[in-house]
């Protein structure tokens, strides 16, 4: 059996054996499988689709392909969140120090901004000197100490992943349900967390632009995490409109910040939702008592004091956190107004490439990222205007008539708008 044998079952849409995923994986690992190859065998998946058995097995066989993480040696219950990605989405920067402060141990494993999307590894190092390049030991002691650490995964975990997505990026097979599933789930399961929540957008911000595409996805990717034994759920949220208020680093940290000291909006909403969830799953307790614990860790100011440490441990200058002028914002203002009187809707994907256009995003992996860029919403999806009210303003640090273009047709004002849903479903595991 070689590489070419692989491909050429899946392109005739049969199921691959366990031998036959194990022999492919492998080879993309060792530079065996060249990227015509990978190319081939994604868009042959991309095209065929797999059972859930194999998705599995190929899940199963990314999450070995590299070094696996070492589990913490103290006891406890450890817990991890994924986002599949959105715009002004940094419920990590809240939900995971509210979730140290209450003793659930989390260990998180972040990604970066690609396209439009922000990530959580970029949105951290707006902290002046801080670090998401843990050793893999260095992460555990972390969480073991702080009770929590958020890192990106190194080169040694999970290498067929960082070769197929490079591949898929290039050659338009990211849109697959079994390919995203297995992409996701892989990084999950080479990393030690018990309980694991996945945060599933849809909308024209996200990779699934309907709620029974992402529900698809998001039931695929629990299955293949209570298969490997983890406790699995998954929310299906809306990714039509940003999350927040904030879209770019340091406005998204200022505003995550913020909603530790008790702001309320729809980031701190879902921040709270997913939070209690995880909660509940990991001290079992119930929805009612992890609500109740999770408001408490906001309102008593010790989620706060988490963060400073967790940034702390990190290297990175906690006074951010008490003073936010440190994360400084980019002085060019330009606004974006109300055309007309109505209800406006704000929507998440030219707000995203506005903030790529802006510097504030990469367009290629190892792009520079400018921290103080970005777009502090004024108004949110459903709000009454008047013509000339201040919708938007766009933070730049060099004039960008493409951004400042986008930010404009990100705005509509209708006779009527109502915010969709926050969250659309939510899909338990068996326990
Ligand atoms: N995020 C991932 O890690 N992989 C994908 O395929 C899509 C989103």
């Amino acid at each position: 059996m070689t590489v070419y044998d692989v491909i050429d079952r899946k392109k005739r849409n049969n199921a691959l054996s366990a031998e036959e995923i194990g022999m492919f994986v492998r080879a993309v690992a060792s530079g065996e499988a060249s990227d015509a190859q990978i190319a081939a065998f994604c868009m042959a998946t991309l095209l065929n689709g797999m059972t859930d058995e194999e998705c599995f097995l190929l899940t199963d066989a990314m999450a070995k392909s590299g070094k696996q993480v070492p589990r913490p040696a103290a006891a406890g219950v450890f817990a991890d969140k994924h986002s599949t990605g959105g715009v002004s989405d940094s419920t990590t920067l809240v939900l995971v120090p509210v979730l140290a402060s209450l003793g659930v141990k989390c260990a998180k494993y972040s990604g970066r901004g690609l396209g439009h999307t922000g990530g959580t590894l970029d949105k951290l190092e707006s902290f002046p000197g801080l670090t998401c390049a843990l050793s893999p030991e260095r992460f555990a002691e972390q969480v073991n100490r702080v009770g929590a650490a958020v890192a990106g995964q190194t080169e040694e975990t999970v290498p067929a992943d960082k070769r197929m997505y490079a591949v898929r990026d290039v050659t338009a097979t990211v849109d697959s349900i079994p390919l995203i599933a297995s992409s996701v789930m892989s990084k999950k399961l080479a990393s030690f967390a018990d309980v694991i929540l996945l945060d599933v957008k849809c909308g024209n911000g996200a990779f699934m632009q309907t709620p029974a595409e992402a529900e698809k996805l998001a039931r695929l990717m629990v299955s293949i995490g209570e298969a490997a034994g983890r406790k699995m759920c998954a929310a299906v949220t809306d990714m039509d409109s940003p999350l927040g208020d904030a879209v770019g680093c340091n406005a998204e940290v200022r505003e995550a910040i913020a909603v530790l000291k008790g702001k309320q909006n729809r980031l701190a909403e879902l921040s709270l939702f997913l939070a209690e969830q995880i909660a509940r799953k990991a001290l079992g307790i119930s929805e009612e008592e992890a609500r109740v614990r999770c408001e408490r860790a906001i309102g008593s100011g010790s989620a706060l004091s988490k963060l400073e440490e967790i940034v702390a441990a990190q290297g990175g200058d906690a006074r951010c956190v008490r003073d936010e002028t440190r994360l400084p914002l980019a002085s060019g203002v330009y606004t974006v107004r109300a055309a007309a009187d109505g209800y406006v809707r704000a929507a998440a994907l030219p707000l995203g490439k506005a903030c790529v256009e802006l510097g504030g995003g990469r367009r290629r992996e190892g792009d520079a990222v400018d921290h103080t860029v970005g777009i502090l919403l004024r108004r949110r999806t459903g709000d009454a205007v008047r013509a000339g009210d201040v919708l938007a303003e766009v933070r730049y640090a060099s004039p960008s008539e493409a951004a400042f273009a986008l930010a404009e047709s990100a705005f509509s004002v209708g006779a009527d708008c109502e915010p969709h849903p926050l969250v659309y479903t939510m899909i338990e595991g068996k326990e």
